[in-house]
């Protein structure tokens, strides 16, 4: 399946996929052949049979160095829109995934790669992380999603500067912004602490982080929903069972 893509690697450890955009000679960037693959694979991801999922770029240098600046340059508008589009389904095929994602951001994440990384439940940055929106110094705007994303994560006022500027923003900054969940050494520690953090989390019903992800931003009556319907679940009886027997829950339940 997702193995057959040349611009992306995947693989599966103990239950959470693993998907790197692999073009490390250009940081990275995303061409439409690396969109056009990501848009697949994700299509893909929604139904398999995983758990989590880690989301990185290959190589030590860069996550992802924004999208192709040599293949955006003589792009016709109707053909920006398209891409556009394209990198915009993307980052909404990574926020409709059906489990939590995690976006391992080592070096530079900028543009389109600060976008994607967005578009994830959460980010672990390494120290060396560099996140930034510099669309502004190509005389361009962030096209993937990332004036909402960003303005949603930080407020209003911190996005405006951060885009405006189109400076860069350290992994430390990112933390204290709540861009970064967490900063870790290197890559190595960084991909080790991002499995650390599925094996805890995955210890709890896959089924209730579905609609907890599933129903934050849409509102109460959506959440009243959901909540009656965890009531019709294996998972739901299990959990509140172990707890009044003083063991721990064993969640076998399916999502779909
Ligand atoms: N699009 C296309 N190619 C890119 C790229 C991008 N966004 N980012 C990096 N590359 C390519 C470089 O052109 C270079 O290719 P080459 O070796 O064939 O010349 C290769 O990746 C390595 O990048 P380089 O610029 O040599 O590395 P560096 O360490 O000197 O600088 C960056 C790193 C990230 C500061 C610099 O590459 C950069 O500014 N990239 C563009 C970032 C950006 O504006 N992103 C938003 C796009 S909307």
């Amino acid at each position: 399946m997702i193995s057959n893509f040349e611009t992306l690697s995947f693989s599966v450890v103990d239950e959470v996929g693993v998907l790197v955009v692999n073009r490390p000679d250009k940081l990275n960037a995303l061409n439409i052949q690396v969109l056009r693959e990501l848009k697949g694979a994700l299509t893909e991801l929604k139904s398999a049979p995983i758990r989590g999922l880690i989301f990185t770029g290959e190589g030590e240098k860069a996550f992802i160095a924004g999208a192709d600046i040599a293949e955006m340059a003589p792009l016709e508008p109707g053909e920006a829109l398209a891409f556009s589009e394209l990198g915009q389904l993307v980052t909404l095929g990574f926020e409709s995934l059906p489990y939590p994602t995690i976006a391992c951001v080592n070096g530079f994440a900028l543009g389109g790669g600060f976008e994607m990384s967005m578009s994830c439940d959460f980010i672990f940055a390494s120290k060396n992380a560099v996140f930034g929106l510099p669309e502004v110094k190509l005389g361009l705007i962030p096209g993937f999603g990332g004036t909402q994303r960003l303005m949603k994560i930080v407020g209003e006022r911190r996005a405006k500067e951060i885009m405006f500027s189109g400076r860069n923003v350290t992994s430390d900054e990112a933390k204290n912004l709540g861009i970064a969940l967490e900063v870790y050494a290197d890559k190595a520690q960084l991909m080790s602490e991002a499995q650390n953090w599925f094996k805890t989390t995955l210890k709890n019903s896959s089924v209730a982080i579905f609609k907890a992800k599933s129903v934050m931003g849409q509102g109460l009556i959506e959440e009243r929903k959901m909540f009656g319907d965890l009531f019709q679940t294996e998972d739901m009886v299990e959990g509140t069972t172990a707890f009044l027997e003083k063991r721990k829950a064993q969640f076998k339940g399916k999502i779909l």
